[in-house]
Protein backbone atom coordinates (compact mmCIF):
# COMPACT_ATOMS: atom_id res chain seq x y z
CA UNK A 1 0.00 0.00 0.00
CA UNK A 2 1.37 3.28 -1.17
CA UNK A 3 -0.24 5.93 0.66
CA UNK A 4 0.44 10.00 -0.79
CA UNK A 5 0.08 7.93 -3.94
CA UNK A 6 -1.06 11.18 -6.41
CA UNK A 7 2.10 13.06 -4.77
CA UNK A 8 5.47 14.25 -6.88
CA UNK A 9 7.51 10.82 -5.09
CA UNK A 10 4.06 8.81 -4.63
CA UNK A 11 3.32 8.55 -8.27
CA UNK A 12 6.98 7.29 -9.49
CA UNK A 13 7.16 5.18 -6.67
CA UNK A 14 3.98 3.40 -7.19
CA UNK A 15 4.88 3.04 -10.94
CA UNK A 16 8.37 1.40 -10.16
CA UNK A 17 6.48 -1.02 -7.61
CA UNK A 18 3.72 -1.86 -10.27
CA UNK A 19 6.43 -3.41 -12.51
CA UNK A 20 6.78 -6.60 -9.95
CA UNK A 21 4.22 -5.83 -7.63
CA UNK A 22 0.36 -5.19 -6.87
CA UNK A 23 -0.14 -1.66 -5.59
CA UNK A 24 -2.79 -0.47 -3.74
CA UNK A 25 -2.77 3.49 -3.90
CA UNK A 26 -4.20 5.72 -1.10
CA UNK A 27 -4.83 9.06 -0.31
CA UNK A 28 -7.37 11.36 0.83
CA UNK A 29 -9.25 11.13 -2.21
CA UNK A 30 -9.23 7.73 -3.25
CA UNK A 31 -11.43 4.79 -2.70
CA UNK A 32 -10.98 4.10 0.53
CA UNK A 33 -9.70 7.45 1.44
CA UNK A 34 -6.71 8.00 4.21
CA UNK A 35 -6.47 11.49 6.03
CA UNK A 36 -3.25 11.34 8.21
CA UNK A 37 -5.00 14.22 10.00
CA UNK A 38 -7.81 11.66 10.84
CA UNK A 39 -6.68 8.24 12.85
CA UNK A 40 -10.06 6.58 11.88
CA UNK A 41 -9.61 7.10 8.49
CA UNK A 42 -6.49 4.80 8.78
CA UNK A 43 -8.09 1.67 10.58
CA UNK A 44 -11.11 1.91 8.37
CA UNK A 45 -8.71 2.20 5.26
CA UNK A 46 -6.17 -1.07 6.23
CA UNK A 47 -9.60 -2.84 8.02
CA UNK A 48 -10.83 -2.55 4.06
CA UNK A 49 -7.83 -3.69 2.07
CA UNK A 50 -6.56 -6.35 4.57
CA UNK A 51 -3.29 -8.10 4.67
CA UNK A 52 -0.55 -6.08 3.18
CA UNK A 53 3.82 -6.81 2.53
CA UNK A 54 4.32 -3.65 2.47
CA UNK A 55 2.64 -0.13 3.78
CA UNK A 56 4.30 2.96 2.60
CA UNK A 57 3.80 6.46 3.39
CA UNK A 58 5.10 9.54 1.05
CA UNK A 59 2.13 11.75 2.31
CA UNK A 60 1.31 14.72 4.01
CA UNK A 61 4.39 17.98 3.86
CA UNK A 62 4.92 20.56 6.38
CA UNK A 63 5.02 23.86 4.59
CA UNK A 64 8.01 25.79 5.81
CA UNK A 65 6.81 28.93 8.07
CA UNK A 66 8.75 31.24 9.78
CA UNK A 67 8.73 30.71 13.24
CA UNK A 68 6.67 33.83 14.23
CA UNK A 69 4.27 32.83 11.94
CA UNK A 70 3.75 29.43 13.37
CA UNK A 71 -0.02 28.53 13.76
CA UNK A 72 -2.84 25.60 14.48
CA UNK A 73 -3.33 25.10 10.78
CA UNK A 74 0.75 24.50 10.65
CA UNK A 75 0.79 21.97 13.40
CA UNK A 76 -2.54 19.98 11.80
CA UNK A 77 -0.58 19.79 8.56
CA UNK A 78 2.68 19.04 10.03
CA UNK A 79 2.43 17.53 13.35
CA UNK A 80 -0.91 15.94 13.21
CA UNK A 81 -0.68 14.69 9.51
CA UNK A 82 3.32 14.04 9.00
CA UNK A 83 4.32 13.12 12.63
CA UNK A 84 0.96 11.71 14.51
CA UNK A 85 -0.57 10.14 11.46
CA UNK A 86 2.66 8.47 10.64
CA UNK A 87 3.19 6.86 14.35
CA UNK A 88 -0.81 5.82 13.96
CA UNK A 89 -0.16 4.09 10.58
CA UNK A 90 2.36 2.02 12.11
CA UNK A 91 0.52 1.56 14.76
CA UNK A 92 -2.49 0.18 12.63
CA UNK A 93 -0.29 -1.55 9.67
CA UNK A 94 1.39 -3.92 12.15
CA UNK A 95 -2.26 -5.35 12.42
CA UNK A 96 -2.55 -5.87 8.83
CA UNK A 97 1.19 -6.85 7.90
CA UNK A 98 2.35 -10.04 6.78
CA UNK A 99 5.01 -11.83 9.22
CA UNK A 100 8.15 -9.60 8.34
CA UNK A 101 6.72 -7.14 6.27
CA UNK A 102 7.76 -3.50 5.69
CA UNK A 103 6.80 -0.06 6.79
CA UNK A 104 8.62 2.76 5.36
CA UNK A 105 7.85 6.51 6.48
CA UNK A 106 9.19 9.49 5.04
CA UNK A 107 11.12 12.10 7.36
CA UNK A 108 12.78 14.55 4.84
CA UNK A 109 15.78 16.52 4.98
CA UNK A 110 15.71 20.60 5.55
CA UNK A 111 18.21 23.36 4.26
CA UNK A 112 19.01 25.20 7.77
CA UNK A 113 20.01 28.20 5.90
CA UNK A 114 15.96 28.45 4.76
CA UNK A 115 13.91 30.34 7.09
CA UNK A 116 10.97 28.30 8.10
CA UNK A 117 12.02 24.68 8.32
CA UNK A 118 12.09 24.80 12.25
CA UNK A 119 8.81 22.69 13.05
CA UNK A 120 9.17 20.40 9.74
CA UNK A 121 12.85 19.85 11.17
CA UNK A 122 11.81 18.63 14.85
CA UNK A 123 9.24 16.31 13.20
CA UNK A 124 11.73 14.77 11.23
CA UNK A 125 13.82 14.17 14.06
CA UNK A 126 11.28 12.66 16.28
CA UNK A 127 10.13 10.42 13.05
CA UNK A 128 14.32 9.43 12.72
CA UNK A 129 14.17 8.71 16.45
CA UNK A 130 10.89 6.49 16.70
CA UNK A 131 12.04 4.64 13.80
CA UNK A 132 15.16 3.95 15.05
CA UNK A 133 13.89 2.64 18.71
CA UNK A 134 10.47 1.25 16.89
CA UNK A 135 12.56 -1.00 14.48
CA UNK A 136 14.91 -2.73 17.87
CA UNK A 137 11.70 -3.65 19.46
CA UNK A 138 10.06 -5.26 16.55
CA UNK A 139 13.10 -7.47 15.53
CA UNK A 140 11.54 -9.63 12.82
CA UNK A 141 7.88 -8.84 13.50
CA UNK A 142 8.28 -6.25 10.81
CA UNK A 143 10.80 -3.75 9.35
CA UNK A 144 10.50 -0.31 9.68
CA UNK A 145 13.02 2.25 8.07
CA UNK A 146 11.91 5.74 7.09
CA UNK A 147 13.10 7.57 3.79
CA UNK A 148 14.81 11.43 4.55
CA UNK A 149 14.62 12.71 1.03
CA UNK A 150 16.46 16.50 0.43
CA UNK A 151 14.95 18.69 -2.23
CA UNK A 152 12.93 16.82 -4.86
CA UNK A 153 13.80 18.63 -8.16
CA UNK A 154 10.60 18.46 -9.48
CA UNK A 155 9.19 20.75 -6.32
CA UNK A 156 11.97 23.06 -6.27
CA UNK A 157 11.02 23.87 -9.88
CA UNK A 158 7.34 24.36 -8.62
CA UNK A 159 8.55 26.77 -6.06
CA UNK A 160 10.02 28.65 -9.16
CA UNK A 161 13.82 27.35 -7.91
CA UNK A 162 16.13 25.86 -9.82
CA UNK A 163 15.80 21.91 -10.17
CA UNK A 164 19.25 20.88 -10.17
CA UNK A 165 19.58 21.91 -6.96
CA UNK A 166 17.48 18.67 -5.50
CA UNK A 167 17.00 15.05 -6.34
CA UNK A 168 15.21 13.96 -9.20
CA UNK A 169 11.47 12.51 -7.98
CA UNK A 170 12.56 9.37 -10.39
CA UNK A 171 15.78 8.64 -8.53
CA UNK A 172 14.47 9.24 -4.92
CA UNK A 173 11.26 6.95 -5.57
CA UNK A 174 14.22 4.34 -5.99
CA UNK A 175 15.69 4.66 -2.67
CA UNK A 176 12.19 3.86 -1.27
CA UNK A 177 11.12 0.74 -3.56
CA UNK A 178 15.35 -0.65 -2.23
CA UNK A 179 14.57 0.13 0.96
CA UNK A 180 11.11 -1.75 0.51
CA UNK A 181 11.95 -4.44 -0.91
CA UNK A 182 15.52 -5.05 0.70
CA UNK A 183 16.24 -6.40 4.32
CA UNK A 184 17.28 -3.59 6.21
CA UNK A 185 15.60 -2.63 9.16
CA UNK A 186 15.47 0.78 11.79
CA UNK A 187 17.71 2.49 8.68
CA UNK A 188 17.25 6.37 8.55
CA UNK A 189 17.54 6.30 4.45
CA UNK A 190 19.09 10.12 3.58
N1 LIG B 1 9.15 17.05 -2.46
C1 LIG B 1 10.21 17.38 -1.72
O1 LIG B 1 11.08 18.21 -2.12
C2 LIG B 1 10.41 16.73 -0.39
C3 LIG B 1 11.60 16.95 0.31
C4 LIG B 1 11.76 16.36 1.55
C5 LIG B 1 10.75 15.57 2.09
N2 LIG B 1 9.60 15.39 1.38
C6 LIG B 1 8.54 14.59 1.98
O2 LIG B 1 8.15 13.54 1.12
C7 LIG B 1 6.75 13.25 1.30
C8 LIG B 1 6.06 13.32 -0.05
O3 LIG B 1 6.38 14.56 -0.65
P1 LIG B 1 5.81 14.94 -2.09
O4 LIG B 1 6.56 16.13 -2.53
O5 LIG B 1 5.72 13.72 -2.96
O6 LIG B 1 4.34 15.40 -1.67
P2 LIG B 1 3.15 15.95 -2.60
O7 LIG B 1 3.56 15.99 -4.04
O8 LIG B 1 2.67 17.19 -1.95
O9 LIG B 1 2.05 14.80 -2.46
C9 LIG B 1 1.51 14.53 -1.20
C10 LIG B 1 0.68 13.26 -1.28
O10 LIG B 1 0.14 13.02 0.02
C11 LIG B 1 -1.30 13.06 -0.04
N3 LIG B 1 -1.70 13.75 1.19
C12 LIG B 1 -1.54 15.07 1.50
N4 LIG B 1 -2.00 15.28 2.74
C13 LIG B 1 -2.46 14.11 3.21
C14 LIG B 1 -3.07 13.70 4.43
N5 LIG B 1 -3.33 14.55 5.43
N6 LIG B 1 -3.41 12.39 4.57
C15 LIG B 1 -3.18 11.51 3.58
N7 LIG B 1 -2.62 11.83 2.40
C16 LIG B 1 -2.26 13.12 2.23
C17 LIG B 1 -1.63 13.81 -1.33
O11 LIG B 1 -2.84 13.37 -1.94
P3 LIG B 1 -4.28 13.95 -1.53
O12 LIG B 1 -4.18 15.44 -1.61
O13 LIG B 1 -5.19 13.31 -2.52
O14 LIG B 1 -4.55 13.45 -0.14
C18 LIG B 1 -0.48 13.34 -2.23
O15 LIG B 1 -0.76 12.05 -2.74
C19 LIG B 1 6.25 14.30 2.33
O16 LIG B 1 6.29 13.73 3.61
C20 LIG B 1 7.27 15.40 2.22
O17 LIG B 1 7.39 16.18 3.40
C21 LIG B 1 9.41 15.93 0.15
Amino acid sequence: MVLGVSGTIGTRLADLLRATHEVIGVSRRTNPSIDLTQPTTIDSALHLIGEVDAVICVAAHGALTPVQDVSATVYDDAIRAKLLGQLHLVHVALRHLSPGGSITLTSGRSDPAMTGAAVGASINIALETYVELAAAELGDRARLNVVSPGWVSETLAAMGRSPVDGTPAAVVAQQFRDIVLGEMTGTVVR
